[in-house]
């Protein structure tokens, strides 16, 4: 199974992905490419490290979503790619239908939250600002709804009472980092 990885920030889940098909614990997926919309994105390093082409894509000219000029872009180089998955992993954008039904039914998301609670921007802020005692991170499927796609599994954890913003987060990203090569990886042996 080809996974093609976007994102556009830190990179540490693509990075828990790359690590986890170094292991040989990514089931029958090889990730391809990465691609970012940031020129400056630290995730590009991922690249050379692990020996796969990482590539930094003009979103332009919108600012929070892909559409125009910029998601042609993204088509064109995804599909170069010819990816069975393409897996969101921190990309900062919403997609928009024309990139949606270029990957229909072949786009999974990450998020740093349990769907439906907390969609949207600051997963992890809104749940520690909501009092919860269970916080964690959801993969689902991608579809038109910001966050709304069918969710295909979830990480749950304990928020306890020391817990800060920061050792909350720190706790969600690594539920984060071994759900979604284990999702990938169970994806991909489900497929074949
Ligand atoms: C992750 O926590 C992911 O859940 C979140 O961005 C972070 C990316 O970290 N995604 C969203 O909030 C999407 N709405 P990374 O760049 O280190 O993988």
């Amino acid at each position: 199974m080809r996974v093609v990885i976007l994102g556009s920030g830190r990179g540490s889940n693509a990075e828990a992905i790359l690590a986890a098909e170094k292991a040989g614990q990514l089931g029958r997926a090889r990730v391809v490419a990465l691609f970012t919309d940031r020129a400056d994105a630290p995730m590009l390093a991922l690249g050379p490290r692990f020996g796969v082409p990482a590539t930094f894509i003009d979103p332009a000219p919108f600012k929070t979503k892909l559409e125009g000029e910029g998601e042609a872009r993204f088509i064109a180089a995804v599909s170069a790619a010819q990816p069975d998955l393409v897996v969101l992993a921190g990309f900062m954008r919403v997609l928009k239908p024309g990139f949606l039904n270029a990957f229909a039914g072949r786009i999974i998301n990450l998020h740093p939250s349990l769907l439906p609670s907390f969609p949207g921007l600051d997963g992890i802020g809104q749940a520690f600002r909501r009092g919860v005692k269970i916080a964690g991170c959801t993969v689902h499927g991608v579809t038109a709804e910001v966050d709304g796609g069918p969710i295909i599994d979830q990480a749950a954890v304990r928020v306890e009472p020391s817990d800060t913003l920061e050792s909350l987060a720190a706790k969600v990203h690594a539920a984060e980092h071994a759900l979604l090569p284990a999702t990938i990886a169970r994806l991909s042996l489900s497929s074949a």
